[in-house]
């Protein structure tokens, strides 16, 4: 089974990003055939400073192999390494009506933020359906706020099977209820855009101060509390077991357990759990040539896959004449 995600290379790594996509990818590359990019073309949409995207870019290579991405197991490497894709979003384009980009919630929430709604915003989910097509992908998992974009790569894949023939692998979105919608310091999703992220390689100092943050009721120590209302809990349960899980679940529940405590637990989890694959991404990225060497294999494994679809795509819409 082929198994595709992407991250686009903007802003810092956050908790959101580990736990709805990054862990998932990592687990699959021992018994799938996973492909996994850095989606740079899409961090144009957002990002115009041309040395911030590079070193963006850079940095989300190292996050990857630095988490346990192994690029010899799986296919890793930078979208624009692979322009074949742009060839393909062209001709998709023509299998997608307006009506379509203009439903998509996300277009929608830029824009309602003040990003120019230019026309790459616009056809943003069009690169992103030739993303997953252009390498037969038979599964995506992604994060709930990428579900839409899911339904319309599914869609132009069937208007262009209809009119040409079983060209495109149709995707299977995979959004765990676990993990769809990690909650951010506020309780809102975890999103660089409403500034409510946990980052998951900053100094400690920073970390801390990040994690105090959180929004919590004003509930006092002695009382009991809900776990399920509590945004600190929402988070510190991604790192539990079941049995810690349970265990913190009654400590909440028999009441004398403080907010300020928890909080310096989390902390310190957050902290100690990726203590050691900060220090894996500095030693990477003292060494950048060797993450540029692994995109560069990578890139050469992902073109072979996607000429193969270009061949087919080319010959029956017309290119080839
Ligand atoms: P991006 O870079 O915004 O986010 C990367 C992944 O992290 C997930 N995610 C979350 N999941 C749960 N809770 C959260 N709070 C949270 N925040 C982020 C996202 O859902 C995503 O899976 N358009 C994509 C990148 C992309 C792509 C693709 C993905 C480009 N082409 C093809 C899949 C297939 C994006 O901007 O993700």
């Amino acid at each position: 089974m082929r198994v595709l995600s992407g991250i686009q290379p903007s802003g810092s790594l956050h908790l959101g990003n580990y736990f709805g996509m990054m862990q998932k990818m990592i687990d699959y590359q021992r018994q799938e055939d996973l492909f996994c990019f850095i989606a740079n073309y899409h961090a144009q949409t957002t990002v115009s400073d041309g040395k911030a995207l590079a070193r963006g870019t850079l940095k989300a290579a190292a996050n990857f192999l630095a988490l346990g991405l192994d690029p010899e197991k799986s296919t890793f490497w930078v979208q624009s390494d692979v322009p074949e894709v742009q060839e393909l979003t062209w001709i998709l384009s023509n299998f997608t009506p307006m009506g379509l980009l203009e439903r998509c919630h996300s277009y929608k929430d830029k824009v309602a933020q003040g990003i120019k709604p230019n026309h790459g915003l616009f056809a943003y989910p069009v690169l992103m359906t030739a993303d997953i097509l252009l390498f037969q992908s038979d599964r995506v998992p992604v994060g709930k706020d990428q579900k839409q974009h899911l339904e319309v790569a599914r869609d132009i894949a069937n208007k262009f099977n209809n009119e040409y023939g079983d060209i495109f692998t149709i995707p299977e979105p995979e959004i765990d209820d676990e993990v769809a919608i990690i909650p951010g310091l506020d309780g809102r999703k975890m999103s660089k855009s409403y500034g409510n992220t946990i980052d998951l390689f900053l100094e400690e100092k920073a970390l801390r101060k990040q994690v105090m943050r959180i929004v919590t009721a004003p509930i006092p120590v002695e009382e009991p509390k809900d776990p399920d209302a509590c945004n600190v809990y929402k988070i510190y349960r991604l790192f539990l077991s079941k049995e810690e899980d349970e265990a913190l679940r009654a400590r909440y529940r028999a009441g004398g357990l403080g907010f300020g405590e928890l909080k310096q637990e989390l902390f310190e989890k957050i902290r100690d759990t990726f203590a050691p694959y900060a220090e894996r991404r500095r030693e990477l990225l003292a060494n950048p040539e060797r993450i540029r060497d692994a995109l560069r294999r990578g890139a050469e494994k992902a073109r072979q896959v996607a000429n193969r679809t270009m061949r087919k795509v080319r010959k029956k819409t017309g290119l080839v004449y």
